[in-house]
């Protein structure tokens, strides 16, 4: 479906008075803007019938690309059948939802609940950490990224949006992310947990370095302390594991996970705990709830998913690919060193870290005319992020490698040639 420009015109508008003047303004990337009118496996279109590759994958959502068939198609047959529960009756999608993410997770991460959001999980994380512990306290990393609700904002490591909302939650401790020395410090016997990202995000990302989260799992079993592993980002396969922790063969007491859980589909979100931290909830179930959350339309995509995952060894292919693309990059940066500083990542969670803020925007505004999507992350603007989905073919792959050079010389051109 092709719809004019001037329904770009009216959209634009409508945002600028009904959703925020400066929103939209945002999102047009210094041009004139685009409408997303339709999209399909690693291929969004605008309203001009324009075909851009997806290389910022929804950060995360579109794993398994954008409408996945057979997602579609469960998700079609659950609301043709029953799209909303009465929550009176037991659910049989999420019962069986939760026995297949227990069979996948790793250790003994066996209980579920089950919500909307990647905040959402991270609140009730929290929650669950202080009831299990009877412990006030939390320690997070700086730049870190966990979420805008007030909990999980809380615990996020970004001074910008945390300090127009305090006072936040009390007794929050941040460390650098990788420090062993300053987290031995802060996990005092008043500390519920550490919640950690294994691989910053929305910070840039930054991989855990190696040791960290092993000597964190050891600190916080001697102390006490809850593990949560936020893998809302990294986890499900995009980190060429299923559950990036298994990198380092760390389990968590409690893990977080949505974006990509949903399938690219459905909104869904999930807390997955050990029978211990589960305890705490025991003759009380209902101490924390959800509405929405675990509704039959998410659960049978978070099913298919899980499947879809496994049947197609997506998290392997996520560790091929990523080493390829982490290589092709990695030339690129030996070709324009003025312009790239840095290029990190696992499996297809990359970032490029650029030596200036204007270079990244030029290169994003330049990716965009080649019509490849690129987005740069929430707390580090000079990094711009590669996160495509997991089923992205070689040629696309290529394809992304071949703008990105474009693109580069570009940026190159308009900043460093001197004419
Ligand atoms: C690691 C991590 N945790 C939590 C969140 C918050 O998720 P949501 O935006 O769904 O609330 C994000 C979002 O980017 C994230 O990357």
């Amino acid at each position: 479906m092709e719809v004019s420009n001037s329904e770009l015109h009216e959209v634009s508008r409508l945002y600028r008075e009904h959703i925020s003047p400066d929103l939209g303004r945002l999102m047009k990337f210094g041009g004139p803007g685009s409408l997303e009118v339709s999209a399909q496996d690693c291929r969004v279109v605008d309203h001009l019938g324009r075909s851009y590759l997806d290389l910022a994958g929804g950060y995360g959502v579109f794993s398994l690309g954008h409408a996945h068939p057979e997602v579609v198609a469960a998700v079609q047959a659950q609301l043709q059948q029953l799209p909303l529960s009465s929550r009176v009756m037991l659910s049989p999608p999420q019962a069986y939802l939760a026995r297949d993410l227990a069979a996948t997770a790793p250790g003994r991460l066996q209980y579920c609940f089950f919500c909307n959001s990647g905040a959402e999980a991270v609140e009730g994380a929290l929650k669950l950490a202080r009831l299990a512990t009877a412990r006030p306290a939390l320690v997070a990393c700086h730049n870190s990224y966990h979420g805008k609700t007030m909990g999980a904002l809380s615990v996020t490591g970004r001074e910008g949006y945390r300090q127009p909302f305090e006072p936040l939650i009390p007794q929050v401790h941040f460390v650098d992310f990788g420090d062993v020395g300053q987290l031995k410090a802060s996990l005092t016997s008043q500390v519920a947990a550490f919640i950690v990202e294994p691989i910053q995000g929305e910070g840039g990302i930054y991989v855990a370095p190696p040791g960290y989260l092993e000597t964190a799992r050891q600190l916080c079993t001697e102390r006490g302390v809850l593990l949560i592993a936020d893998e809302v980002q990294c986890g499900l396969g995009r980190s060429g594991r299923m559950f990036a922790v298994e990198h380092w063969g760390v389990q968590p007491d409690i893990l977080v996970l949505a974006k990509a859980l949903g399938g690219g589909v459905v909104p869904a979100g999930a807390i997955v705990g050990t029978p211990e931290v589960w305890k705490a909830l025991k003759g009380r179930p209902l101490l924390h709830t959800s509405t929405f959350g675990g509704n039959p339309l998410a659960c049978v995509a978070g099913r298919k998913t899980l499947e879809i995952l496994q049947r197609d060894q997506l998290p392997a292919k996520a560790e091929r690919d990523g080493n390829w693309l982490i290589g092709q990059l990695s030339k690129l940066a030996a070709e324009f060193p003025q312009l790239i500083a840095q290029v990190r990542g696992l499996g297809l969670m990359i970032g490029v870290e650029m030596a200036r803020e204007e270079f990244a925007g030029s290169l994003i505004n330049e990716l965009l005319k080649r019509h490849l999507l690129a987005v740069y992350t929430l707390n580090q603007p000079k990094v711009i992020r590669l996160e495509p989905p997991l089923t992205i073919s070689s040629d696309d792959l290529q394809q992304a490698v071949d703008c990105w050079r474009q693109a580069l010389a570009a940026t190159a051109e308009r900043f460093l040639v001197v004419r």
